[in-house]
């Protein structure tokens, strides 16, 4: 048994631009936040154990193969499988203040964290391509079959212009300046699957409509590709705004998103969208002048919010 540490983070993600429209072959834009996970590895006895102290109700702890519907155990087991731990005395604590479940890549930065971990516990090299597919295998056990953009974001941070079918899928957005942003965020009313799967039923009864909402998403990411490379803040902020008027013609937003998106614009953001699969869940607004203010009055109203760098 080693008697060493390991140690590994990775940040949260944000969609910037085209969500939901990127099912349909349209391009869209996601980003790294400055906030995210960081995963501890020590010796201990008995089964691996994990707990991450800030999710679920007073805290998660799960022992590795331990049977039940928590997909956090069967992540942690799949994780320590990939590593050649099943099975060690270990325990891990993965530490940060990314919520669970609300569009901000928390199945991804927990995977990614805990794979880093892990790694460096048994002080053998995991990065790049290899890192990609482990954390592509643990992400697996949340989303049966997640479309690789939020490991992808998360292990490479930075900002990513993703297209399905185009090779390559990603490639790098070179921000002129990082994002300051608030995130915000309510529990979310369905999981991405409801969200895409309502949207498709929606979109199969009148194609031709809902074709053009999605053509347009994809316009608004180009463009806010070229706003991001040039650093028009103001120009990045009026395609946020009419990314989220999109996504609420497709009928993805929510009573708490369309409050949380008022507000923010009322408190000042100069544009702010929903980001994720939506009903419910996380919101972003670009703030460059008071984001600790817009963050203030999401929080008096009763909803969860931080200020982060995108990028
Ligand atoms: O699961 P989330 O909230 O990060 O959002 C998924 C993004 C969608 O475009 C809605 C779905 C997808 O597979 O791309």
């Amino acid at each position: 048994m080693s008697a060493r540490l390991g140690t590994g983070a990775a940040p949260g993600k944000v969609i910037l631009f085209g969500e939901h429209a990127v099912v349909y072959g349209q391009p869209a834009v996601a980003a790294a936040m400055s906030t995210g996970l960081g995963a501890t590895v020590e010796p201990a006895s008995g089964a691996p154990a994990l707990r991450i102290p800030s999710w679920g109700r007073g805290g998660l702890e799960v022992r590795a193969g331990e049977a039940g519907p928590s997909s956090i155990a069967r992540g942690f087991t799949r994780a320590l499988e990939v590593l050649g731990l099943a099975g060690e005395p270990l325990a891990v604590t993965i530490e940060g203040d990314l919520p669970l479940g609300v569009g901000l890549g928390s199945s991804a930065a927990f995977a990614v964290s805990l794979l880093r971990a892990l790694a460096d516990y048994r002080a053998v090299p995991l990065g790049g391509a290899a890192l990609l597919a482990a954390a592509a295998e643990v992400e697996t056990v949340f989303h049966g079959t997640p479309s690789g953009l939020d490991h992808t974001v998360v292990t490479r941070g930075g900002c990513l212009r993703f297209a399905r079918g185009e090779t390559p899928a990603f490639r790098p957005v070179r921000l002129a300046r990082p994002l300051p942003a608030v995130i915000a965020w309510s529990p979310r009313e369905g999981s991405t699957r409801d969200a895409v799967e309502g949207l498709r039923a929606r979109r199969d009864a009148l194609p031709a409509a809902y074709d053009g909402l999605f053509a347009a998403m994809g316009a608004v990411a180009e463009a806010g590709v070229a706003a991001l490379e040039a650093g028009d803040l103001a120009t990045v902020g009026r395609l946020f705004d009419l990314n989220h008027g999109y996504l609420n013609a497709c009928g993805v937003s929510s009573l708490a998103n369309e409050t949380m998106v008022a507000l923010a614009r009322r408190h000042g953001a100069v544009g702010a969208k929903l980001t994720g699969a939506g009903l419910g869940g996380a919101i972003i607004a670009l703030c460059p002048d008071d984001a600790e203010g817009v963050a203030t009055a999401l929080v008096d109203a009763g909803f969860r919010a931080i200020v982060s760098r995108i990028g």
